[in-house]
């Protein structure tokens, strides 16, 4: 009586665990259909949000400048060298700014300015920020999410949803790490790196 009654038991654990062993594989792919969807959108908001305009390098094709996909969004190149400014070329009765071939390096009155790396590359790119300092980087318009104001063009996206900077934190973290240490910014007059 009592070895039916554990044989039963046995029985329906067996079951279950078979259940159980049936429905990870579907869980598995639902969660990675999810993760793959989410990498999409980020994808999607970073093209249409231009990121590539200041944080990639480009090719030069008879058609014009072109994101340099092999280093996509590493931004600006640290072996190129750029000109020195022209002395009164910025000011409120000249120009504005300019910017050199690869839209990287921007000059303007707070001196210049370079697109930075976001490849998940740990030492010279994001890989090691956490998607808060990411948000608050973002949001708030700070260098790391808490330093300096970020110094112009990089736009403060402070109307982004989380749902929208999860996405575009996922996307990021999945690009290829490119290793280029992105030189910090120059004051008005200094000279270039
Ligand atoms: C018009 C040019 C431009 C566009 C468009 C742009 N950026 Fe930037 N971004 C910059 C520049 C220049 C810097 C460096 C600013 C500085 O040194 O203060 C920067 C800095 C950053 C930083 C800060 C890195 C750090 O070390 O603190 C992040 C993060 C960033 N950009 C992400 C993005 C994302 C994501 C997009 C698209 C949604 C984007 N940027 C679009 C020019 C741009």
């Amino acid at each position: 009586m009592l070895s039916a009654y554990r044989e039963r038991t046995m029985f329906m654990y067996v079951v279950m665990a078979a259940l159980l062993i049936a429905a990870l594989p579907c869980a598995q792919a639902r969660a990675s259909d999810e993760q793959a969807e989410v990498t999409a959108a980020g994808e999607r908001l970073v093209h249409n949000m231009d990121c590539n305009v200041c944080h990639t390098p480009k090719v030069f094709t008879p058609e014009g400048p072109r994101p340099d996909m092999t280093r996509l969004l590493s931004g600006h190149p640290s072996d190129e060298t750029i000109p020195a400014v022209p002395e009164g070329l910025i000011s409120p009765a000249a120009w504005g700014g300019m910017f050199n071939n690869h839209l990287t390096a921007w000059a303007g009155p707070w001196g210049v300015s370079f697109g930075s790396n976001l490849t998940p590359d740990p030492q010279t790119g994001i890989g090691l920020w956490t998607e808060d300092i990411f948000v608050s980087a973002m949001r708030s318009g700070t260098h790391v999410g808490q330093a300096r104001p970020f110094l112009p063009p990089m736009p403060v996206y402070s109307r982004l949803t989380d749902k929208e900077l999860h996405a575009i934190y996922v996307y990021l973290k999945s690009i290829k790490p490119v290793k280029n240490a992105v030189p910090a910014p120059l004051r008005p007059a200094q000279p270039g790196p």
